[in-house]
């Protein structure tokens, strides 16, 4: 029997500091590239100064990459202690002033309209109702500020080919972790509905499987023709991630 999610349940996120999670932008690997194929997408929409905050921040490594961009003041928001300590260490590495905190998306401790720019990555799906998450997001997001969100949905993709089966029957990322299925208008109706406008929802991310020996080098050597499929049919069928921009 699969243990059932729980979803106060941060133990089933917390483990050691993977060494991809460390800041360096450098390093020619799939975190990265990721990483820049995001800020690319953002860069034109970013408000030039005043709050970002990325919820269920990880490793903190996208909010970083936004603070060189802009000059934002950085709040990440965790529940799980890996993640507090990997954004302190990030932020060192960096050279990046900002704020690590423990917190849950599900009651976020600021006031309404608090910040330009709130953001997550691989946090929505996690949720078997997101719509609560979405709505606190929302909420502490100013008027006319920026909101991002990508999701990685239970599908079929090409970097996930190995977990197809997976895909089909089990709903669990792994012990305690839920991943939803939600297709691409149900996210599009859940973040209008959550009260933002503009929302805009790419598919992304059509790369050679990650079981594949070399994948990320054959990603980086074709990464401007792997891009170009992003916002197309192809990225809807073979892509495993999708890229939500949207404004309060
Ligand atoms: C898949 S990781 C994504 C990390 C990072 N944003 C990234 O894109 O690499 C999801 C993160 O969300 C956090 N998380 C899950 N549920 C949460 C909740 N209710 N409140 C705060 N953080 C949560 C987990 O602890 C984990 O660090």
């Amino acid at each position: 029997m699969p243990t059932r999610y729980r979803e106060g349940d941060a133990a089933a996120w917390n483990r050691p500091i993977r060494d991809s999670e460390l800041f360096d932008p450098t390093r020619r690997d799939i975190f990265n590239f990721i990483d820049e194929t995001k800020v690319k997408r953002l860069r034109p929409l970013l408000p030039p100064a005043g709050k970002a905050i990325e919820i269920g921040a990880g490793s903190g490594r996208l909010l970083i990459r936004l603070g060189r961009e802009r000059p934002y003041r950085l709040f990440a928001l965790d529940y799980a202690p890996y993640a507090v300590r990997a954004v302190r260490e990030n932020y060192r590495r960096a050279n990046a002033e900002g704020y690590a905190l423990f917190g849950d998306a599900r009651a976020l401790p600021f006031p309404a309209d608090s910040f330009d720019v709130v953001l997550s990555g691989g946090l929505l799906e996690h949720f078997r109702d997101p719509a609560p998450i979405l709505a606190e997001m929302a909420r502490i997001l100013r008027p006319g500020g920026l909101f991002y969100a990508d999701i990685v949905p239970r599908k079929v993709s090409l970097y996930r080919w190995a977990e197809r089966e997976r895909m089909a029957r089990d709903e669990n990322l792994s012990e305690g972790i839920y991943e939803s299925d939600l297709t691409r208008s149900a996210w599009r109706d859940l973040i209008r509905d959550a009260g933002l406008r503009d929302v805009r929802l790419v598919s992304a991310g059509v790369y050679p499987p990650y079981t594949l020996r070399g994948h990320e080098a054959l990603t980086w050597r074709y990464g401007s023709f792997l891009r170009k499929l992003d916002g197309t049919p192809v990225a809807d069928v073979l892509g495993f991630f999708f890229m939500v921009t949207a404004r309060k």
